[in-house]
């Protein structure tokens, strides 16, 4: 998607799309594509994978704080978008963002134990020193694919230093969790389903070692609180510490690495609004949150009505999945005016980009630590960070990540 082109009107995008980047339409006017949502069928039925869509801000809100819905896919109907996405094979067992109560209030209760706001900010001293590192070893050229080079790394070495993996092992580690992550994607390919199983697979077996010496030897890091909450009450399983290690994994590294790549994008193609960060490095806070809004790391994200219901007029039978589009509830113009334009000073930036209800994001404040501390150090270091014109940016396309794929940059 080309989140920097110029507002679009709401104009002749057809409806009834996937509201995916495989979408070519989609994918060049996604703006255009969800205002024409919003105004003529904001509950929009997607027959293609049994699915109800929200695009406006407020359905949005008041549905995923509804705590009556359900994540489990299992409780989806068979050909439902989730159902295709996730059930990998016979073997599936969710992990937490894909549990109900009360397994799932079990789970996140021990997680947010050792994994919440005090532990991010705790962690800031840390980032600013990997961030200042990945730094170092750019200075003095004259161009490099920020993505690889400084967003890709940053969050791995982070949340793999608080799980306690080992530094050597952190390359394997991101291209495990690269590979995981399609386990959100309805249409990878049979590579990419090939690739998802075998890091399943070899992670599965990474922190089974890791959980086995914890046994032994206690340390301060996630993975040992997790086994000792497993110990003193038989409370978490070791499947469900292998699963919530990796779900931690997937979800810290691609989300953040998106977030810093979009941060970054949004600031190369607005000069004016990077001009005025560099100037009042005090505007970050509010910088990180309208990207958010803007350009967020996770188009969508999704509930399942486990009774029928009725959502603005139409009916969402049981068993069927209601897709929230983070994207519209941030561009939709009855909040935000004029919601195509970045502006790192708005005043009103709310957004739904960490989802809500039972499942928001428990990574938030990690995230928004990362970038807060990561983005000033990527600015005071390079003060003529611009575009490479000759190395057009390049989007991912893998569903529901957002973020570009290779972002090459000029220092000189
Ligand atoms: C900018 C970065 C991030 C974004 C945009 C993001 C977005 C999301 C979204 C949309 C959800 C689903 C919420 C819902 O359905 O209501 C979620 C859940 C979750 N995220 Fe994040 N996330 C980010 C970073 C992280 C990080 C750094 C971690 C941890 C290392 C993390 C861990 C989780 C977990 C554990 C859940 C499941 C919570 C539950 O089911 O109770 N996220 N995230």
């Amino acid at each position: 998607m080309d989140q920097g082109k110029s507002a679009p009107d709401a104009g002749d995008c057809p409806t009834g799309m996937e509201l995916t980047p495989f979408n070519p339409e989609f994918r060049e006017c996604p703006y255009r594509v969800l205002e024409r949502l919003r105004q003529t069928e904001p509950v929009h039925r997607d027959r293609q994978f049994d699915r109800v869509v929200l695009t406006r801000r407020a359905d949005i809100e008041a549905v995923l704080a509804d705590r009556s819905l359900v994540a489990d896919p299992r409780k989806s109907r068979p050909g439902s978008f989730v159902r295709m996405a996730q059930i990998v094979d016979e073997t599936y067992e969710p992990m937490m963002l894909n549990t109900d109560d009360p397994e799932h209030k079990r789970m996140r209760s021990l997680v947010a134990q050792g994994f919440n706001l005090r532990a991010a900010e705790a962690m800031r001293p840390r980032i600013a020193a990997v961030a200042g590192e990945l730094l170092d070893a750019l200075e003095g050229r004259a161009g490099f694919n920020l993505i690889e080079e400084f967003a890709g790394p940053l969050p791995t070495i982070v949340i793999a230093e608080m799980l306690g993996v080992d530094p050597a092992e952190q390359k394997d580690f991101k291209r495990w969790s690269d590979a995981l992550v399609n386990c959100l994607n309805p249409r990878r390919s049979p590579e990419q389903n090939a690739a998802l199983l075998w890091s399943r697979e070899h992670l599965g077996a990474f922190f089974r070692r890791i959980i086995a010496e914890r046994r032994e030897r206690r340390g301060t890091d996630l993975i040992s609180a997790l086994v000792a909450a497993e110990e003193n009450g038989e409370v978490l399983t070791e499947r469900e510490i292998i699963n919530t290690a990796n779900l931690l994994l997937a979800a810290g590294n691609v989300t953040t690495t998106d977030l810093l790549g979009n941060v970054a994008l949004a600031l190369l193609r607005h000069p004016e609004q990077m001009a005025k960060l560099r100037a009042q490095p005090e505007l970050a806070r509010n910088a990180i949150e309208e990207v958010l809004r803007y350009d967020p790391p996770v188009i969508s994200t999704l509930r399942i009505a486990p009774a029928a219901r009725e959502i603005g007029g139409v009916t969402v039978e049981a068993g069927q999945t209601i897709d929230f589009v983070i994207l519209g509830a941030g561009h939709d113009p009855a909040v935000h005016p004029d919601p195509e334009r970045f502006d790192i000073e708005r005043v009103d930036t709310t957004h739904s980009a960490f989802g809500g209800g039972a499942h928001y994001c428990l990574g938030a404040p990690l995230a928004r630590a990362e970038a807060q501390v990561a983005i000033p150090l990527l600015l005071a270091r390079f003060p003529r960070l611009r575009l490479d014109p000759d190395r057009p940016v390049q989007h991912k396309v893998a569903p529901p990540f957002n973020g570009p794929k290779e972002l090459w940059v000029r220092t000189d």
